[in-house]
């Protein structure tokens, strides 16, 4: 059995994106290995200020982790917080990180275009998340394609500290499925908090019927052939569906006839059907705060556990 581990930012709500893209992959590897999920709140502080705010997004992160399918007898759940050791670790790793291998990192320029502060913690982000895998000896990383570089300077770190001090460090491999690694949103782009473009899956019925009509689409007419390929209506509808429902869908876009209002249409049925049973998990986890509270305390002391050895093997090799 390996070990899995993945991690979400508290710093939005979770979306269509999120959930195919990392969340879907990190739950159903509960089945196989040993999985480890976290709510990577220290990162979150490079983008989040408002302690209240903070706070409520923590809560939420847990609680879609939690109606979104994870056993919490099977995984290990808990906010990066309350294991320390792994930004004790992220010093071992900080003084090994060429400034170079930091600089060529897409996510740090990405974000400083997206308006967010430039500081040093978002500048070392790669080396927390580093920190997150390393800590816990996981061989297997499920993300979206974005996250892809962070597991390479993951490996990059691990095999230089090895390299110097002997094999403390297990190498980290990502999973990205290539039919979901880069969802696109309602305007064709990337679906991201940051592009204000996201399909949220526990959005109101009224939000979500809005957010579906915003989806942006050529200007053919009903009576005009289209098509489903190039369609990020049909995109989204093949997350939701089998084939012979995607084939069915796409037939109505050959054979002309078919506004974009209808394929829309069938795609928020599918996305409301997808997710309802999820939704009221939501809602009855959120009133019982006791429940998640020992789900997050069981999941944080089993990862200290190992942060803890990991963070004694690490200060043997280096000499303290
Ligand atoms: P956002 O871009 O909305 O800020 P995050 O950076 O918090 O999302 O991403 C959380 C996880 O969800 C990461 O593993 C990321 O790769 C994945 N993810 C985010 N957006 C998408 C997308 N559009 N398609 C596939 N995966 C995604
Ligand atoms: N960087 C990831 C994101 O923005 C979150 C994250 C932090 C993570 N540490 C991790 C993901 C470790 C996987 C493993 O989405």
């Amino acid at each position: 059995m390996n070990r899995a581990i993945s991690g979400i930012q508290p710093s939005g709500k979770l979306h269509i994106g999120n959930y195919f893209g990392m969340m879907k992959p990190a739950i159903d590897m509960q089945k196989e290995h040993e999985t480890f999920l976290f709510i990577a709140d220290y990162h979150a502080l490079t983008s989040v200020r408002d302690p209240n705010i903070l706070k409520n997004l923590i809560k939420d992160a847990v609680l879609d982790f939690l109606a979104c399918g994870i056993d919490p007898e099977k995984v290990f759940l808990y906010k990066q917080s309350d294991v320390p050791q792994v930004h004790e670790l992220s010093w071992f790793l900080s003084v090994l990180a060429p400034m170079g291998l930091l600089e060529r990192c897409h996510s740090f320029k990405d974000k400083l275009a997206k308006g967010l502060n430039s500081t040093h913690g978002l500048f070392s982000y790669p080396i927390l998340m580093a920190s997150d895998i390393l800590s816990i000896k996981a061989s297997i990383v499920p993300v979206g394609k974005d996250q892809k570089q962070h597991v390479e300077v993951t490996r990059d770190l691990a095999i230089k500290f090895n390299n110097l001090y002997g094999e403390v460090f297990d190498l980290p491999n990502p999973l990205i499925n290539e039919r979901v690694a880069s969802i696109p949103g309602v305007d064709g782009q990337k679906m991201s908090k940051s592009y204000n473009n996201v399909i949220g899956i526990f959005e109101s019925d009224k939000i979500l019927e809005k957010k579906i009509k915003k989806i942006v689409t050529d200007s053919k007419n009903i009576e005009d052939k289209k098509d489903p390929e190039s369609c990020n209506i049909f995109s989204l509808y093949k997350l939701f569906s089998n084939a012979d429902e995607q084939k069915e869908l796409a037939k109505n876009y050959y054979a002309g006839g078919m506004g974009y209002g209808y394929a829309k249409n069938s795609l928020l049925k599918k996305i409301n059907q997808y997710f309802e049973p999820m939704r009221e998990k939501r809602l009855e986890l959120e009133a019982d705060n006791d429940y998640i509270e020992d789900i997050l305390k069981n999941g944080a002391k089993k990862a200290s556990l190992i942060a803890s050895d990991v963070l004694k093997n690490v200060k043997t090799a280096v000499g303290l």
